[in-house]
């Protein structure tokens, strides 16, 4: 199964791209996370993509695109891949589709989860990540059984530094003008899906793997 997973900040990727990669026993890509390892680490990678994350605004196409390039070729891909918050913009989509052709793969869905802009700031306000295993909570609508404790590993729960208002709503705007026209662009090939992200997260994944069906 080769998916991409596409929707604005806070839609509900991250969560829902946990449930799928362990059902469908594929690997997650999530260039977000992989920013926010290198900066944990403090790479050079790290302190460039820190200086665009912390404004809300998107990392510069080619630095991306090289990243998404060398974890496609890794051998685990072959079988199929979730991508979380990549392509997200026209030229990531086009360097995406070229190298798939390169490497003869083909997308089978777009999955594109819709909610509207209220939840959204709502939902990235309110999220709590696990700073060890990076599970994602949410104080109201997901919370952990113990105030700032990981359920999956006990250890402490943070919150992402660009989950404020302010950065949550230049984040928005960024996909309003740069991200959301890739709907667009996928409809237009045939393999987008538009799942009903305003449901409880359950719901939203039963939509999703009724779309994707049982197979592997
Ligand atoms: P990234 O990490 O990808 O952030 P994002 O796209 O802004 O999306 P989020 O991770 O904020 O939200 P999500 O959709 O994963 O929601 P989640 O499941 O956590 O990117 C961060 C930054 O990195 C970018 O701003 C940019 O700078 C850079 N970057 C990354 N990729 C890039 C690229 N390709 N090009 C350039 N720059 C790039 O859920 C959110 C909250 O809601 C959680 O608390 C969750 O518990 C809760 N929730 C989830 N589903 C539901 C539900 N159904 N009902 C109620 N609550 C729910
Ligand atoms: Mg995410
Ligand atoms: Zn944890």
């Amino acid at each position: 199964m080769k998916l991409v997973l596409l929707g604005p900040p806070g839609a509900g990727k991250g969560t829902q791209a946990s449930n799928i990669v362990k059902k469908y026993q594929i690997p997650h890509i999530s260039t977000g996370d992989i920013f926010r390892k290198n900066i944990k680490e403090n790479t050079e990678l790290g302190l460039k993509a820190k200086e665009y994350m912390d404004k809300g605004l998107l990392v510069p196409d080619d630095i991306v695109v090289a990243i998404v390039k060398d974890r496609l070729i890794q051998d685990d891909c072959k079988k199929g891949f979730l991508l979380d918050g990549f392509p997200r913009t026209d030229a990531q989509a086009k360097a995406l589709d070229t190298e798939l052709q390169n490497l003869e793969f083909n997308l089978d869905y777009v999955i594109n989860i819709e909610v509207d802009k209220d939840a959204l700031i709502n939902r990235a306000i309110g999220r709590r990540i696990c700073k060890e295993c990076g599970a994602t909570y949410h104080v109201e609508f997901n919370p952990p059984s113990a105030t700032e404790i990981c359920d999956e590993c006990g250890n402490e729960l943070y919150q992402r530094k660009d989950d404020t208002e302010a950065t949550v709503k230049t984040r928005i705007e960024v996909y309003l003008e740069q991200t959301k026209p890739l709907i667009d662009y996928y409809n237009k090939q045939n393999i987008l899906v538009n799942i009903n992200g305003l449901q409880d997260i359950d719901k939203v994944f039963s939509d999703i793997t009724d779309v994707l069906g049982s197979e592997k």
